[in-house]
């Protein structure tokens, strides 16, 4: 069994952090999300990956991810020109997938479920299409199923506004070879993409082996700032494993489940946990709360946050309000003089620099 991950697209809800980067390079727990996804497919026992890139952040992901060696895998980049579509992604990757079965994952998307059993049912069942569904309260946002009484797929819509149900389609999909008949029988939606659940219900229309299984256990597709911050609570909450390894000052308190990656300077702060922080930062005069993690090159001099991500580089001078519920992007600077607002909620995008003054 093969997996293609879709990892192109333009990117544009988590807009402007990805005005400079892919979205499936934006790190959840200072790790970029499409690593997760890699390792839950490595760990299900699949080590041949295609990589769907598009021209604008391929090269930024393949330099970041490189060719598989540090998953115990082999990667194959796929190059699409213009995001046409989950179906169309398929398409272009049938060179690559040949008649293999394979696992589709989407490359912002985050499950907690190990992958192994579905990967299984689908063998065992020898199924031309198995889809994960997961209850959702906005379906409208995603592609939706109606399934009956045994899990069987009766239809599925993309993001219907009267939707069937309140199952959304989880970014992970088991395929048949037959599949790619479905994709070239099928023709591009109203906005102009070939779209994955149109060829499913090809396949439910003709009829092939459907079926769907509900996820347990949480799932996040971290198209938007809020899924981001989830996503990285829940990570730090269940994953984050203690390692202190830069200088923490006998004025510092470090306190539950922290990481402090190398050469990072803690000076004088109070660090509660879960946090973690990456290498060669430097950090003064800081409370750093719960839910929040700081990557590498990160320098923040009195400053107060919690439930926040911070991205490389980035500079926070001079804070004493707490910063909540914030996603700071790449190199931005936001230094604040001392009339101080009782809350700051930000989304600010890479080399943004905010001075209130
Ligand atoms: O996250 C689950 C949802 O993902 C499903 O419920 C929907 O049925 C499915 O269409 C998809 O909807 P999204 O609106 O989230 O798709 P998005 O455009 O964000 O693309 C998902 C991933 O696939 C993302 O990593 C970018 C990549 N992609 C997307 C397109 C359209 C490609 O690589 N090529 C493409 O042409």
């Amino acid at each position: 069994m093969k997996a293609l991950i879709l990892s192109g697209g333009k990117g544009t809800r988590l807009r402007p952090l990805t005005y400079t980067g892919a979205k499936q390079l934006v790190p959840v727990a200072n790790k970029p999300i499409l690593w997760y996804g890699i390792e839950a497919i490595v760990a299900a026992g699949i080590t041949d990956i295609g990589i769907i890139i598009s021209p604008e952040t391929g090269e930024e992901i393949k330099n970041k991810t490189g060719n598989g060696d540090r998953f115990g895998a082999s990667i194959t980049y796929i190059l699409q020109d213009k995001p046409a579509g989950l179906a169309h992604a398929v398409k272009i990757a049938q060179p690559f997938l040949g008649d293999s079965p394979f696992l589709m994952y989407l490359g912002d998307n985050l499950v907690e479920s190990d992958l192994h059993l579905f990967i299984e049912d689908f063998k065992t069942r020898k199924l031309d299409a198995l889809t994960l569904l997961c209850p959702v309260s906005n379906p409208s946002a995603f592609g939706v199923a109606k399934v009956d009484e045994q899990g069987r797929v009766l239809q599925l819509i993309e993001k219907p506004k009267v939707p069937p149900s309140n199952l959304a389609l989880v970014g992970i999909y088991l395929f048949s070879s037959t599949v790619h008949n479905a994709i070239a029988n099928i023709q591009p939606s109203a906005r102009g993409e070939l779209e994955i659940t149109d060829a499913i219900q090809y396949l439910i229309d003709q009829p092939k082996q459907v079926e769907a299984r509900q996820l347990t256990g949480w799932w996040l597709d971290t198209g938007k700032k809020d899924d981001l911050l989830e996503a990285n609570r829940i990570i730090l909450d269940t994953r984050l494993e203690t390692s202190i390894e830069g200088e923490v000052d006998e004025n510092s308190q470090v306190i539950g489940r922290v990481q402090i990656g190398s050469r990072s300077k803690i000076v004088n702060c109070t660090i509660r946990g879960p946090v973690t922080i990456g290498s060669n930062c430097h950090l003064e005069n800081c409370f750093i709360g719960p839910y929040s993690s700081v990557a590498d090159q990160v320098s923040l001099i009195d400053a107060d946050l919690e439930h926040s991500v911070i991205l490389e580089g980035a500079k926070v001078v001079g804070i004493q309000q707490r910063i909540v519920d914030s996603v700071i992007g790449q190199r931005a600077q936001l230094k604040v003089a001392p009339q101080r607002p009782k809350a700051l909620r930000f989304l600010i995008g890479d080399d943004s620099q905010i001075e209130l003054v």
